[in-house]
């Protein structure tokens, strides 16, 4: 029987979020500049955007670029952001055939001006498809996003507009970056590095964290499903007991 089969897709996370990580590695241990690790990264993009769609997860958050990414060389940063621009312009196609829609988290308006309007340009064709969303986080830090939100709800109480006893868990989320997308169920690391990186502090409260020694250009759909089945085998407790839970589900 094939992972997939072994799938239950009627217990499939509604969103996924992955750290593509070890692109470097990939390359550095094959001679190669980092920049072609990066450009294989985009293969496994492709498998894996695909698998996600094959067995209905509703998003896809992928950490593409995050703000301490802008102290790497000048070079591969360049050299990012030109991968991008490819990406995006050669994938939208294809993207929209799979009926996939595509949205950013993080600090775009510091992208370069052609990144920014090639994303514009992409989200617009693909705004009406209604399978995956695929969230691309760009420039994104989870700290940058919190202080932002709090900065804002700050001023907010300040000149009176809210009040703070309104500000809820809920209403907190509606000022980050991620407002309207659940909470991922399942956050994947590449690579072997067991770390979270800054990335979606608040929203993985209760996810379920899964790292794969796997370099991110080796990572394929059938490594995907491969963490979905270890997801299907762990018991989410929220807090609760293990009782509680079996007999929720009797
Ligand atoms: C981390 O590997 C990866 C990145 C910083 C970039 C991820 C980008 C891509 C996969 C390219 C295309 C993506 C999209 C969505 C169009 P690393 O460089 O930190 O690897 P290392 O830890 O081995 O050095």
């Amino acid at each position: 029987m094939s992972l997939l089969e072994k799938l239950r897709l009627d217990r499939i996370p509604q969103h996924v979020a992955i750290i593509m990580d070890g692109n470097g590695r990939w390359a550095r241990k094959r001679g190669n500049d980092r920049s072609v690790g990066h450009e294989r990264g985009l293969d496994a993009v492709r498998d894996v955007v695909e698998g996600a769609c094959d067995v209905g997860i509703k998003y896809l958050t992928l950490y593409a670029f995050s703000t301490e990414n802008w102290n790497r060389p000048k070079e591969e940063v360049q050299a990012l952001m030109s991968l991008l621009v490819y990406a995006i312009s050669n994938e939208t196609e294809n993207l929209n055939k799979n009926n996939v829609r595509l949205l950013t988290i993080g600090d775009t308006d510091s992208l370069p001006p052609e990144v920014q309007e090639n994303l514009e340009q992409s989200k617009s064709r693909l705004s009406k498809n209604t399978g995956l969303d695929l969230v691309l986080a760009l420039s994104y830090s989870s700290r940058w996003e919190i202080l932002k939100a709090v900065k804002t709800i700050g001023s907010k109480i300040g000149d009176g507009s809210i009040s703070s006893d309104s500000v809820t868990e809920e209403t907190f989320t509606n000022y980050l970056n991620t407002s309207g997308i659940p909470d991922p169920e399942l956050l994947i690391r590449t690579s072997g590095e067991l770390r979270i990186s800054n990335f979606l502090l608040w929203q993985i409260a209760y996810a379920e964290l899964y790292f794969s020694p796997i370099l991110w250009p080796d990572f394929r759909k059938e490594d995907l499903f491969e963490a979905l089945y270890d997801f299907q085998q762990r018991e989410r407790r929220f807090g609760k007991t293990s009782e509680q839970i079996q007999n929720e589900n009797a």
